[in-house]
């Protein structure tokens, strides 16, 4: 396993639809081994393969409840509303309130190719929903509106 180099604000590789996995061999499970550990090394709850320069639907995610890893995500349905603040290990000291669906049903391939579904809630939902964004070449900052009035930040969360 190693860390690799995250990048940062313009980078090109941000801007890419990454293409699907179609392997799943050593070389993926390399890749998804790596991505975990870079995550954890730079305290964040979600990392996308582009992020690091891959340009494969690839991410993967932790909120706290353990490590789940998506090859070639799909979401299903969303469902209701939540609004917070949101930041990403691509863009370093920055952070802004997006609003994004409260659930989220997602279909993905394990490093088998296994097919899960996950009906994810709450920040599982919001790194689901930024992550798969990160897969379309899109990062959340075009997503960044004004809080409501009287929001309070408790926390923020680097995905
Ligand atoms: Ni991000």
């Amino acid at each position: 396993m190693a860390i690799r180099k995250i990048f940062t604000d313009d980078a090109e590789c941000l801007t890419k639809v990454c293409r699907e996995v179609t392997k799943f061999d050593k070389k993926l499970s390399d890749l998804i081994d790596d991505m975990a550990e870079t995550m954890y090394d730079a305290e964040g709850v979600g990392l996308a393969a582009p992020q690091i320069g891959i340009l494969r639907r690839v991410v993967v995610i932790d909120c706290g409840d353990g490590l789940v890893e998506m090859v070639n995500p799909v979401i299903i349905s969303t469902e209701g509303e939540q609004g917070d603040m949101e930041g990403c290990l691509s863009f370093p000291g920055k952070s802004g309130y997006v609003v994004r669906p409260e659930k989220v049903v997602v279909r993905a391939y394990d490093r088998h190719g296994v097919l899960y579904e996950y009906k994810a809630e709450g920040l599982f939902a919001r790194a689901v929903m930024h992550e798969t964004d990160h897969l379309d070449g899109k990062v959340y900052l075009r997503l960044v509106t004004e809080p409501p009035e009287g929001f309070k930040v408790n926390g923020e969360d680097d995905e």
